[in-house]
């Protein structure tokens, strides 16, 4: 996997990784609620918990590319 931009600290956080993982599930939920609502404030509110939710495992464990 010499392609790969996880950075090893992944494999051996696993456990953290997973918590990140689930973090995921009620954001995408309240993204997914906010879209069908129409509701520009909302979306907007749960875009940016998504991309916190994201951003914040790229952060411990995606490595920067520039
Ligand atoms: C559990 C940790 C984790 C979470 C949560 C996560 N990512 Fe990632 N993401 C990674 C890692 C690690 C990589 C690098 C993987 C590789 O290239 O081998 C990556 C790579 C990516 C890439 C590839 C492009 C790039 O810049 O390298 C995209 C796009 C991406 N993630 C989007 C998302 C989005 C959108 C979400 C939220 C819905 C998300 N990710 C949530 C860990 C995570």
């Amino acid at each position: 996997m010499t392609d790969s931009a996880a950075k090893p600290e992944l494999w051996k956080n696993w456990a953290e990784a997973q918590r990140y993982w689930s973090g995921l599930q009620p954001v995408a939920e309240r993204l997914d609620a906010a879209v069908k609502s129409g509701d520009r404030t909302q979306i907007a509110q749960a875009l940016g918990a998504t991309s916190k939710a994201c951003g914040s495992c790229h952060e411990d464990f995606r490595v920067k590319k520039n």
